[in-house]
């Protein structure tokens, strides 16, 4: 390599790694998540008793009205009036924040505006989790406290709620899963601290449990 493109790739790399928003977020659009449809699914009888774990997926893309009946159903606004939604939170502060590892990159759901919001484009599947399905799958959702949301309670209560909280959203997205003939696994074996790291987290951002949505493998 020429010394001068020797020294503009050594640029290159260190700016990189000064600004982490270099190469990432900018490269991705946000995606406007559509009307959740509301007059579909199963009777929920019948969802429970088809609501399982799957690890095997196929890596077919969810459609977007699919992801945002998924996401709505996971935890989307139910009630315009006071901005409540589908999945109870202790003492209301909605500390769950769901990110969304897809093929084209890393995204954000904004849930007043029913939004994804890219994060990194990058595709950071591979990392969240510790099993091989996780990279073929369509999409993980990895469920992040945000314990600034939670005021002034303990810190025992802030593991606490967070991790009920996220069992509420995780089952949510089991039922439309088991609904829509969807395959999911709820996972907590994560390298937690790669994961928070390459998803730029803040201290107070604890990941809890991620979630793998897919197609079923045929
Ligand atoms: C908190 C929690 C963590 C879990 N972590 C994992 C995991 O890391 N990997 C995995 O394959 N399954 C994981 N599971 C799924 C369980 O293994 C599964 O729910 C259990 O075997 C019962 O199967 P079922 O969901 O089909 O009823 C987890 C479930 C829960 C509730």
């Amino acid at each position: 390599m020429e010394k001068t493109s020797m020294i503009g790739a050594c640029l290159l790399l260190a700016f990189s790694l000064i600004c982490p928003a270099f190469g990432s977020a900018q490269e991705l659009k946000p995606i406007q998540l559509l009307k959740p449809q509301l007059d579909g699914g199963r009777p929920l009888m019948q969802v429970l008793k088809e609501r399982k774990s799957s690890r095997e997926f196929s890596s077919e893309k969810l459609p977007v009205q699919v992801l945002s009946n998924l996401l709505w159903a996971a935890s989307g606004i139910n009630r315009p009036d006071s901005g409540k939604q589908t999945a109870p939170s202790a003492m209301n502060c909605q500390e769950i924040d769901i990110y969304v590892a897809a093929a084209d990159g890393l995204y954000l759901y904004e849930v007043k505006a029913h939004l994804l919001k890219p994060v990194l484009a990058e595709d950071i599947r591979a990392m969240t989790g510790r099993q091989a399905f996780v990279k073929e799958a369509s999409i993980n959702l990895i469920y992040a406290a945000d314990f600034s949301k939670m005021g002034k309670a303990t810190n025992e209560d802030k593991e606490f709620f967070s991790a009920a909280d996220t069992g509420f959203i995780a089952q949510n997205v089991y039922l439309y899963c088991a609904s829509e003939g969807l395959a999911t696994v709820v996972r907590a074996r994560i390298d937690k601290p790669a994961l928070a790291k390459v998803m730029g987290l803040r201290p107070d951002q604890k990941i809890t449990l991620s979630q793998t949505v897919g197609y079923p493998k045929k």
